[in-house]
């Protein structure tokens, strides 16, 4: 067996995202923990898209050559080092100064994806710069969040696109929070210093006068939420390929499909958005069956291990993106960190594919799973 090549020297106990992750949660403060690590209600679906990636089984082939092997995958068009991208996360300078930039610099040097949150706390324009700046880097794609306003929502668009992103990424999973149990127990704020700075002059929601029995939730804040008549609108104000996040329904796979977006990304927000629902493993393979071998499609959910990384793909995902992982190397190191992180799940998918016979991706097909139906003669 081979050794895993030499890795950036972060601290020699760091040798897990799993380390990384013991770290820093003995370092970050409470307020700052209980938002990163958090999810929804009692955490199940948190729980389970971790759980569900160890549990499903590799089906290992020997005494294939993988000699000339790689991690390469296509996307959009392009190719790429490796399908790792960095999922959107808000607020990353509450995890470290450097915040989103270190994230940036750290991925487009490893060839990592990255989509930047619309929440993030440092400037749309100032990522770019620094992530589009390296020749090896991979795709920079802007999240949407759907604002009340929609000028302003326009606006921020062509921002993005002017910034030089490459696709937007509409999340469509958190029309409202989810019931973040953990933070409210935190009694969380954002601290003073850390805002979504891109959203900085859209007008307060306006919040609707209630008649009797009307509710806050329905007949206010979701009457901004968008639905799919907005999927065709943003497309009509953009010239990016738009991807819907968030999705995990067959049924919502194929109307995206059919809405013509460029992709989905298979997710459940992480488990911070509704509780209970599947786990990012169990909805994949039903949803690469109903929208068929060519879509698009990505996935996020609890993906910590190379082994991981390689049962996404083997389950029909075309790329996939860590969330939290990214925010404990940050905090641990910074931009070294980040790069810490992507490095040890690139190493970790190389042996993972060596040692089940894999020289490529493509080979990376649901019979590398095993299967967990009784065998039939
Ligand atoms: C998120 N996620 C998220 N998603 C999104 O579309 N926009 C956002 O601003 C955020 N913000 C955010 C903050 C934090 C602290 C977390 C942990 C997550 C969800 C994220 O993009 C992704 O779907 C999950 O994080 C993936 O799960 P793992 O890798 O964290 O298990
Ligand atoms: C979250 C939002 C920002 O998950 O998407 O915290």
């Amino acid at each position: 067996m081979s050794t895993i090549p030499e890795l950036i020297p972060v601290a020699p106990h760091l040798l897990t995202l799993a380390d990384h992750e013991r770290q820093a949660h003995l370092d970050l403060d409470a307020n700052a923990l209980a938002y990163f690590s958090g999810g929804a209600a009692d955490e199940i679906t948190l729980r389970a898209n971790q759980e569900s990636w160890g549990q499903l089984q590799l089906y290992p082939r020997v005494l294939r050559s993988v000699v000339g092997g790689h991690t390469r995958v296509s996307l959009l068009g392009r190719e790429l080092a490796h399908p790792i991208l960095l999922a959107p996360v808000a607020f990353q300078r509450m995890a470290h100064a450097d915040g989103e930039l270190a994230t940036a610099l750290a991925a487009s040097m490893q060839g990592a994806g990255m989509v930047l949150s619309t929440q993030a706390s440092m400037s749309l324009e100032t990522i770019a710069d620094a992530y589009l700046a390296q020749p090896q880097r991979g795709p920079l794609w802007f999240q949407l969040y759907l604002q009340h306003d929609r000028a302003f929502t326009q606006t921020l668009i062509r921002r993005a696109e002017d910034a030089g992103y490459e696709a937007l990424v509409l999340t469509v999973d958190a029309p409202c929070s989810g019931a973040r149990d953990r933070e409210r127990r935190a009694g969380f704020s954002l601290p003073a210093g850390v805002s979504a700075v891109n959203l900085q002059g859209l007008s307060p929601f306006p919040a609707r006068p209630l008649a009797a029995g009307q509710s806050a939730l329905f007949d206010s804040l979701m009457t901004s939420a968008p639905t799919w008549d907005d999927i065709a609108w943003l497309q009509s104000v953009t010239r990016l390929p738009v991807l819907l996040k968030g999705i995990l329904h067959e049924d919502d796979a194929r109307l995206a499909q059919q809405a013509g977006v460029a992709g989905i990304i298979v997710s459940n927000h992480g488990g911070r958005t509704l509780d209970t629902v599947p786990a990012t493993a169990a909805a994949l393979p039903r949803i690469r069956a109903a929208v068929g071998p060519e879509f698009l499609v990505l996935a996020d959910g609890g993906i910590r291990r190379g082994t991981d990384v390689l049962k996404a793909m083997a389950l029909g995902a075309n790329a996939i993106l860590i969330g939290r992982p990214v925010v404990y190397g940050l905090r641990n190191a910074g931009a070294m960190g980040v790069a810490h992180i992507l490095r040890l799940l690139r190493d970790e998918l190389e042996i993972a594919m060596a040692l089940s016979g894999c020289a490529t991706l493509a080979e990376a097909t649901p019979a590398l799973i095993f299967p967990t139906r009784p065998v039939s003669r």
